[in-house]
């Protein structure tokens, strides 16, 4: 579903992505690791291109989306659940919904199993973005994302700041939206066992590279655990 070959990123003079590339499969979580300031979230801004890429390739089922704006990304089936959330808080949670369907026609619906899968938000629909927890502004920016049905679901980091529950919900959907094998998904974590619970193929990020990469189920035995604590 997508396939990312040597991508170059840089801020300034400094190098942030070294020839990255690895590839995301339908139906498979794909898990980026690494600790603060590897470049993950400049990674995932490539994947939607809020930052453009120097060199490489992005290809999103088999269709080149390297140099298309982040709109084009999104009406092409990229859901981003950017780092932070970035709710918008004085809008209404219906509002909020309604942002990530704004490349549809004026009248399409917010699709109603958006809260079958997060029962909270139809209970807090007409408040505040803002007023609601981290955790319920973490289902609302995974449910925006969803709203316009992506291929590919990016989330950064979704459960930093948020509370036990809510993250054992959130691992849950993410594993049943996995499972219907209508999208990739790319997690960026690093919360070393949720990560290791949803992963069907890991990376592992340092100073802008991927150094490691394997198979979900071998995270432990490959020692990633122990190279995420040091
Ligand atoms: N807008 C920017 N301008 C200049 N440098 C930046 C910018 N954004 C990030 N950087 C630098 O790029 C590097 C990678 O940052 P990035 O945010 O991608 O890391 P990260 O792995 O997501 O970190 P974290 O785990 O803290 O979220 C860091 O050294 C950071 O300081
Ligand atoms: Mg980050």
């Amino acid at each position: 579903m997508l396939k990312v070959e040597g991508i170059n990123q840089y801020y300034g003079g400094s190098h942030i992505l070294r020839n990255l590339g690895f590839e995301a499969k339908l139906g498979e979580v794909t898990v980026v690791l690494g600790r603060n300031g590897v470049g993950k979230t400049t990674l995932l801004k490539s994947l939607m291109g809020v930052v453009p890429v120097k060199t490489g390739g992005i290809r999103l089922d088999g269709q080149d989306i390297t140099h298309d704006t982040p709109y084009e990304r999104v009406r092409k089936g990229v859901g981003y659940v950017p780092q932070g959330r970035e709710i918008f808080g004085r809008l209404t949670v219906d509002e909020n919904l309604r942002m990530g369907l704004a490349y549809k026609s004026g009248g399409t619906p917010v699709p109603a199993e958006l809260f079958e899968l997060f029962p909270v938000l139809k209970q807090m629909i007409n408040r505040r973005g803002g007023d609601l927890s981290g955790g319920q502004q973490q289902q609302l920016a995974i449910a925006r994302a969803l709203a316009a049905g992506p291929k590919l679901l990016i989330l950064d980091e979704p459960t930093e700041g948020i509370q036990p529950s809510i993250i054992k919900d959130i691992g849950r959907v993410i594993r049943m939206l996995a499972d219907r094998k209508t999208m990739a998904i790319v997690l960026v974590e690093q919360y070393y066992d949720f990560a290791a619970e949803l992963a069907d193929q890991y990376l592992v990020m340092e100073r802008g590279e991927i150094i490691q990469r394997g198979r979900g189920p071998n995270m432990e035995a490959e020692g990633v655990r122990d190279r995420m604590s040091i």
